[in-house]
């Protein structure tokens, strides 16, 4: 069984794919270039449960790069039963200061890149009529976020993305859910001010931030025989964000 993740060299695509990997899954990790591999251990990670892991180099919000990626992978490993599309940037501001360039490259890495792989690798599983797709929403996408227009509008198209495609799919034995992770402690939200993160803070119920782990956790159940009636869900990991 193989795990594709995209935008997994850290964060929460790292805890993702290393966490597939200690369920047994082989492991394609997708990043966008050498660099961002640079210092990464996430292929020693992998392989130390005993499994294979590989690095892929793809920017998901490029169609034709997707389409090889989806080739290459399924190759390499003889299919893809998991399509984890994790790869996400910010490019916060607020909407009467927001470029052209801040909304529209945020709706390509976020969102265009979430249709080009679903396309692929769902025709892949189609044929196979086997497989899991696990999209990263945000709890953005679901309520808003004041200087995050860009972010809100992709993260909220994949609602509507995860739930076409789990019904286009549903009938091929395809399992398409988003997650839609809260405030979690990585190096895409060390980037807010203090003022912000004590401002998400207090609206927690749970008065901490979540771990990549924890968001991996419900990756893998997801993705794992026990979710396999679970399809065009939208799981909420963020300790009470919103009640
Ligand atoms: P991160 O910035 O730590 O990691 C994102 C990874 O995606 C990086 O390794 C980056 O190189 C890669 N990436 C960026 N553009 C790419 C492209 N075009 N093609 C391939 N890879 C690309 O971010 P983090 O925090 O781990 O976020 C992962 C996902 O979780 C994102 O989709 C994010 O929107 C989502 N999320 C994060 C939350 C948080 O609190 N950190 C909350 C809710 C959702």
């Amino acid at each position: 069984m193989t795990a594709l993740i995209t935008g997994a060299a850290r964060g929460i695509g790292k805890a993702i794919a290393v966490r597939l990997a200690k369920d047994g899954f082989d492991i394609a990790v997708n990043d966008l270039n050498e660099a961002a591999f640079e210092g990464s251990d996430v292929i020693e990670l992998c392989e130390s449960f005993g499994v294979r892991a590989e690095r892929f180099y793809a920017n998901v919000a490029d169609s034709r790069e997707c389409e090889a990626l989806v080739k290459a992978v399924a190759e390499i490993f003889d299919g893809i039963d998991v399509l984890v599309n994790n790869a996400g940037i910010t490019r916060d501001g607020l909407m009467a200061r927001m470029s052209d360039e801040q909304y529209d490259s945020v709706i390509a890495v976020n969102q265009k890149s979430v249709f080009n792989m679903m396309k692929y690798a769902g025709n892949l599983m189609s044929r196979a009529k086997k497989g899991s797709i696990i999209n990263v929403s945000s709890v953005a996408g679901i309520y808003g976020n004041p200087g995050q227009m860009n972010y809100a509008a992709s993260k909220a198209a994949i609602i509507g993305m995860t739930k076409t495609a789990a019904k286009e799919l549903g009938r091929r034995g395809v399992t398409v859910n988003a997650i839609a992770p809260g405030f979690i402690a990585t190096p895409m939200t060390d980037k807010l001010s203090e003022e912000q993160k004590a401002a998400m803070l207090s609206q927690i119920a749970m008065r901490r931030y979540g771990t990549p782990e924890e968001v991996a956790g419900a990756v893998s159940f997801l993705a794992s025989a026990d979710a396999s009636y679970i399809t065009g869900q939208i799981v909420e990991i963020s300790g009470g964000l919103s009640m």
